[in-house]
């Protein structure tokens, strides 16, 4: 049984590929509904939150738990894995970001390499990162690629406000409003020369993929992070089958758990994009210290 841990709905793009392609495995999806968005919160919040759903999926009984999100994995998931699990907590348990399958695809290049590679197949002259806030200013994007393709630019745009609205149903005029105009920040710095690529790093963006693509000019290519992660995810499982195993339950099946205490309401670009209607249900996490909890705060 993996897990996979989202602040809301975005991780649901990751959570229907890997369910699409990996159809022995069983999935059970966390999305804290509650305390999202994610992508403006201090970092420490952040680690807290993130920590706190992973906990609670290791508790539903996963071994492996993937922060099926862009700002938790670009704040949390390196202090998770040294600071935590390194030390001890959760023995035979592991938690992977996104950010690495989404590097190695950008850069056509391992994880494990970190030295410049070319030639390369496509060209990645400038390569483009649409992200939350705390994702842009963490720079593990810039930082991680320039490791690989030193000669990309790396130019980021951060959209503040656009992963609350995918998450609160904004209707699609005015998401296409607001994503054109942090397409149009984004290509003003580039003085006219489009984009070899465009990562939409948060998972809330390929709910809008279609209005990026609208947006950005025809030559640029999006990444697409699902696959991405589903490529990296069955490579790892390949190298460590153990995770793989499966714990009783039926095989294909995906669960889906929300922090919300009423099931989360579904916007029609949500219920779309997953195929039918979603049915959620609530569970209590362990508590995330130096958070408010919404429940005692009303
Ligand atoms: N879906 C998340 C991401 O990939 C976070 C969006 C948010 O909660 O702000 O960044």
């Amino acid at each position: 049984m993996i897990g996979l841990f989202d602040s809301g709905h975005g991780g649901l793009t990751i959570a229907r590929t890997l369910a699409e392609r990996m159809r022995h495995l069983t999935f059970v999806y966390l999305g804290d509904h509650r305390n999202a968005p994610y992508g403006e919160r201090p970092s420490q919040e952040v680690v807290a939150l993130t920590r706190a759903g992973v906990e609670t999926l290791f508790e539903q009984g996963c071994r492996l738990v993937i922060l099926a999100c862009n700002t938790a994995t670009a704040v949390a998931c390196r202090t998770l894995q040294r600071d935590w699990l390194a030390k001890g907590a959760w023995p035979g348990r592991n938690v992977l970001g996104i950010v690495a399958p989404t590097v190695e695809a950008a850069t056509q290049t391992p994880w494990a390499v970190t030295e410049p590679q070319y030639p390369q197949k496509y060209r990645t002259d400038i390569i483009a990162v649409l992200a939350t806030t705390r994702t842009v200013e963490s720079a593990v994007y810039p930082e991680e690629i320039s490791k690989r393709c030193p000669r990309a630019r790396v130019v980021q745009q951060a959209c503040p406000e656009l992963a609350g609205l995918i998450e609160a149903g904004a209707p699609e005029a005015v998401l296409d409003e607001v994503v054109g105009a942090h397409v149009a920040a984004l290509l003003e710095r580039l003085d006219g020369r489009a984009p070899d690529w465009a990562i939409l790093g948060c998972t809330h963006y390929p709910l809008v993929a279609h209005l990026f693509r609208r947006h950005l000019p025809p030559a640029t290519r999006l990444l697409s992070q699902p696959d991405a992660v589903a490529d990296s995810l069955e490579d790892y499982l390949h190298r460590h089958p153990h995770y793989a195993a499966a714990g009783g339950e039926a095989a294909g099946e995906v669960r889906l758990l929300s922090t919300g205490a009423a099931p989360p309401s579904v916007g029609p670009i949500l219920s779309a994009f997953w195929g039918g209607p979603l049915a959620f249900a609530s569970v209590d996490t362990v508590s995330a210290t130096g958070v408010q909890d919404k429940r005692r705060a009303n």
